[in-house]
């Protein structure tokens, strides 16, 4: 795929707006991954290019997908096969800090990161299977439980905060609002979980913690194995 003069200037502006902001917030495992991956700051890369770290690391894939926003089915399915899906749409001038659809500037700089560290791959490939064993009540409660933890979640690292969900990674205005004590923060549980919708169009208005990513994979095992 070829991208536009705009669309790699919007990158390069993402990626240095975001990079100081990543420094500082997100946890240890995104950076090793961020520095691990290597991806350019002036241009948005070929999937080809990120392919050649990430499907050595897990086997995990990035596809392309021409579909704006995903219906969680469809993206489950990939997943199971260990595809991770990558928007062709790149959000534009105006939504720098926040973009209500996942765009290739979330799904790569956010996510592809984690992506390459088994530990997470392992995290991700527990959603899949659940999914597609539920039925539409379950269904809904995993993806609250994806939303505020691989999306939105945060992690506790020697007692500091860090950000953890890829929604947070790639949103200036929403990474800002958080750390800057915006947000009321809750232990991360199902039970706790369950009572918030995604808020997709608006900043979220309570996020969840967990202590480490062992814990958080307990957490959702906790709730996964009852399905
Ligand atoms: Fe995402």
């Amino acid at each position: 795929m070829q991208f536009s003069q705009e669309q790699n200037a919007v990158w390069e502006a993402l990626y240095a707006r975001q990079l100081p902001r990543i420094r500082r917030h997100a946890c240890r495992g995104y950076l090793e991954g961020f520095n691990f991956l290597g991806l350019p700051g002036d241009r948005v890369p070929s999937l080809d290019e990120v392919n050649r770290r990430l499907v050595p690391s897990t086997g995990w894939r990035a596809v392309r997908t021409h579909v704006r926003y995903s219906d969680a089915a469809p993206w489950y399915d990939a997943f199971a096969r260990k595809r991770f899906l990558i928007t062709d749409y790149m959000r534009t001038w105006d939504e720098l800090d926040f973009t209500p659809e996942p765009d290739m500037f979330h799904d790569i700089f956010g996510h592809l990161p984690f992506m390459v560290l088994p530990a997470y791959a392992r995290l991700q490939e527990m959603f899949a299977p659940a999914f597609l064993r539920s039925d539409a009540c379950q269904r809904e409660i995993i993806k609250r439980l994806a939303w505020f933890s691989t999306e939105f979640g945060l992690i506790l690292e020697d007692g500091d905060l860090k950000v953890f969900g890829a929604g947070l990674i790639s949103s200036s205005g929403e990474m800002d609002h958080v750390m800057a004590g915006g947000v009321p923060l809750r232990p991360f549980t199902v039970e706790n979980v369950i009572g918030y919708e995604k808020a997709i169009y608006s900043f979220n208005e309570v996020l969840f913690v967990f202590e480490s990513i062992e814990a958080l994979e307990g957490e959702l095992r906790r709730y996964f194995d009852t399905l």
